[in-house]
Formats: structure tokens, sequence, C-alpha cells
């Protein structure tokens, strides 16, 4: 089964958290530069004019399609290199995905989102999937 982790993180928290999913050995993923507010509905910023609302913070996205084997270890790192005990620490969404296609080779499922030596190759290496195969890393 592959599982999307849809990540909304601190814009000043996405290096360390791309470092700590490099780690774990994530490969694929994407990033969004997003807006969006949650339960403080914003923040109250002080200028010289006086105090004006910020109702839409710029936030990161990220995505992530990978097997369910991996999905707590990735969430507990996305957890530990996101977080500042703050508010507007941001949020993880999980869902099921249906299929995922590489277009080049027609691979489907876990085959079309694993690539060499990353974190689902390394779980199912002399398993089902043998390393190495015809997979790219691009
Ligand atoms: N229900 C929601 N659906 C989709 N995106 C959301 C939702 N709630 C919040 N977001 C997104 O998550 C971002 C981060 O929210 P935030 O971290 O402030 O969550 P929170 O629930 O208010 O938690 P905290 O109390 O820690 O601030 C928001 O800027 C918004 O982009
Ligand atoms: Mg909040």
């Amino acid at each position: 089964m592959l599982k999307k982790i849809e990540a909304i993180i601190r814009e000043d928290k996405l290096n360390d958290v791309k470092e700590a999913l490099r780690e774990i050995g994530i490969v694929g993923l994407n990033v969004f530069e997003i807006r969006g507010h949650g339960r403080q509905g914003g923040i109250t910023l002080v200028g010289r004019s006086g105090s004006y609302q910020v109702d839409m913070l710029t936030k990161i996205q990220l995505n992530i399609i990978l097997s369910e084997h991996n999905l707590e270890e990735t969430i507990e790192t996305i957890l530990n290199s996101a977080a500042t005990g703050e508010t507007g620490d941001g949020l993880i969404f999980v869902y099921a995905v249906e299929e995922a296609i590489r277009i080049r080779t027609r691979q489907r499922g876990q085959e079309a989102v694993m690539y060499p030596g990353d974190i689902d190759e390394r779980k199912h290496r002399g398993k089902t999937y043998a390393p190495g195969g015809d997979v790219d890393s691009r």
C-alpha cells in the first residue's frame, strides 16, 4: 500500500526537514509554497502606523508518496525536525494512494516511487524487489 504524506511546515524549517528526510533515505518528494492559517487565524503585526492582521501566512507543503512500511518512521522524522514547540509548527495529513506510475518505464505501485538505496528499497531488498533494477534516481 502506498501512502501520501502531506506535511505543512514552517518556511524556516524546510532545510532541517529536508536534511532529516535525506538521512533516513527519503529520495522523492516535492515542495510547494502555500499560504494559509490554522486555528489562530494568522498573526497580528505591529508597525509604525499601528497593528494590523496578517491572516494568510506563508507555509511550506511537502508531499511524499511512500510505502506504508516507512510511514511511521517518516512521520516521526518530520515531527522531530519541524517542531519548535510554538503555535504554527504545522500539520501532517496522511492519505491512501490509489496508484503511482513512472511514465518512462510504466512501473506501477511501489516500484514507481522506489529509487536505488532509498528507504523503500532498503526495506524490500532481498524480498519483493531486487536492488538496482530498472529504476533510476533522477
Ligand atoms: N483544516 C486544515 N486544512 C488544511 N490546511 C490547514 C488546516 N488547518 C491548518 N492548515 C494549514 O496548516 C498551517 C499551519 O497551521 P498551524 O500550525 O497554525 O496549525 P494549528 O492547528 O493552528 O496548530 P497550532 O496551535 O500549533 O498553531 C496553516 O497555515 C494552513 O496552511
Ligand atoms: Mg496555528
